[in-house]
């Protein structure tokens, strides 16, 4: 019989798959870590195991206890399914900005979840971690494993993240790209693999907005900005985060990050969350400038399902104003407009001018399609068919196939939506299409926060 004693011994020993698409007319070789094979989804399994065991082992957590966590979501999944196996109850405080998903998956794994506001600042009681410290004192038989600087973080990847690297890449890793939440992940695989082979290089992927890059290069600790990506960034230096082991740390946008992820996923089909994407494109930047002899390795941290409702939800990356002109759908941006406005609103050639007029009224609309069937034949526009009217008053009991102005011009839901940014600049409205169908019609108004 082939089978695992449990879940657990299915943490770790991840794939490494080599980019194909992305990495074209580049030298250098590409492997992404596939953390997300682990059976939590996430690189944070490998720490939910060896904090909980070396705890146990420590006497620090007794039988019948519970665990309490300051954690982005990953921590709390790894750590709820080792508890769940274990037979520990487990509570975690994450931020507002985790993602909806993070919670649900906790919630199913048993364990209470208590959100903070994201404002909080580290100095503060209301602050996540803050939050997660008094809980611990103040819930009995408790244990608080502090990801930040518990030495079990890093070193789950000492012990297995780095040697799965030297192993699987045959010693000839040349670079090792990763995030910084905790620091774990790149600060214990950065000391197994230097440890090893000291030209392998070290290198950080940092949204801008968190701290880390300019501590590393001038030792100041700058006011952190909001950004949108998950998991990586902070606003203070954990301790688990060991400088000397990283050589540099690179800044990327949200844009950037999320555009990665998406294209990771799309071209490659490797679905990841957005701080994969922060790692994705620092690792194509460094491999780009690499010669044949490059072997870079960078991590996915984790997949992208946690992230439906944010990173791969086209309405959450119009709000966040993410949707790129140049890699945006006219269905995109259909499908994502202003809710509240109708898909379309039109009339048939027969209907009668008053009634189209009422309409336009009702709908507040400049300019409607005149339909028959599934053909646009014409349309009427608010300043044409007023002027016609205020002409002859006769005009508004007439059909309006008799006063029509000309067809609207049609694209298809997959045209890209600077064809109909091109045309809203002369025209009013573009009707959009779906495999041959008139579904919607797009306005200046709905593309103005694309372009
Ligand atoms: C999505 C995601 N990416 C990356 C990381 C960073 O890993 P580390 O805390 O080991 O630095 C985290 C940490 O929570 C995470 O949740």
């Amino acid at each position: 019989m082939k089978y695992y004693n449990s879940i657990v011994e299915l943490i770790g020993n991840t794939p490494l798959v080599k980019l194909n698409k992305l990495t074209k007319g580049m030298k250098a070789t590409v492997f992404a870590k596939l953390e997300s094979r682990n059976p939590g989804g996430s690189v944070k399994d490998r720490i939910g195991l060896s904090m909980i065991e070396n705890a146990e082992k420590e006497g620090k957590l007794k039988p019948g206890g519970t665990i309490i966590e300051a954690t982005s979501g990953n921590t709390g999944i790894g750590l709820a399914l080792v508890a769940t196996m274990k037979g520990y109850k487990s509570v975690f405080v994450m931020t507002e900005k985790a993602s909806a998903e993070k919670g649900n998956f906790l919630r199913a794994l048993g364990a209470e979840v208590v959100i903070q506001p994201m404002t909080a600042k580290p100095d503060e009681p209301e602050h996540y971690v803050n939050t997660a410290i008094r809980l611990s004192q103040e819930i009995e038989n408790s244990y608080f494993p502090y990801q930040y600087e518990n030495i079990n973080n890093p070193m789950a990847h000492y012990q297995s993240t780095g040697p799965e690297i030297w192993n699987d890449t045959d010693g000839k890793v040349t670079h090792f790209v990763a995030g910084l939440g905790t620091g774990g992940t790149i600060s214990g695989t950065a000391k197994y693999l230097k440890e090893k082979n000291e030209k392998v290089k070290i290198i950080g992927a940092d949204p801008y907005g968190s701290i880390f890059k300019v501590f590393k290069e001038t030792g100041a600790s700058p006011e952190p900005i909001p950004y949108l990506i998950e998991g990586i960034g902070q606003d203070i230096i954990p301790k688990n985060v060991w400088l000397q082991y990283i050589d540099e740390i690179v800044n990327v946008t949200d844009k950037d990050s999320v555009n990665m992820c998406k294209r990771l996923t799309m071209e490659e089909g490797i679905f990841c969350g957005g701080s994969t994407g922060t790692i994705a494109q620092v690792a194509l930047d460094v491999a780009g400038k690499l010669d044949e002899s490059g072997i870079v390795v960078f991590i996915v941290c984790d997949t992208g399902e946690r992230y439906l409702s944010k990173y791969h939800s086209d309405q959450w990356l119009r709000d966040k104003r993410l949707l790129t002109p140049e890699s945006t759908t006219v269905g995109q941006v259909f499908l994502t407009r202003k809710s509240g406005t109708p898909g379309l609103v039109f009339v048939d050639g027969d209907a009668k001018v008053f009634e189209a007029m009422e309409l336009m009224d009702e709908y507040n609309l400049s300019t409607m399609p005149v339909l028959e069937g599934n053909e646009c034949i014409g349309s009427l526009r608010e300043s044409s068919i007023l002027e016609k009217v205020m002409d002859d008053r006769t005009v508004s009991g007439k059909t309006v196939r008799a006063v029509m102005d000309e067809k609207l011009p049609i694209l298809d839901f997959n045209s890209h939506v600077k064809e109909a940014i091109d045309i809203l600049h002369k025209d009013n409205a573009v009707l959009v299409s779906q495999h041959g169908r008139i579904k919607g019609i797009l306005t200046r108004y709905d593309v103005l926060d694309i372009a």
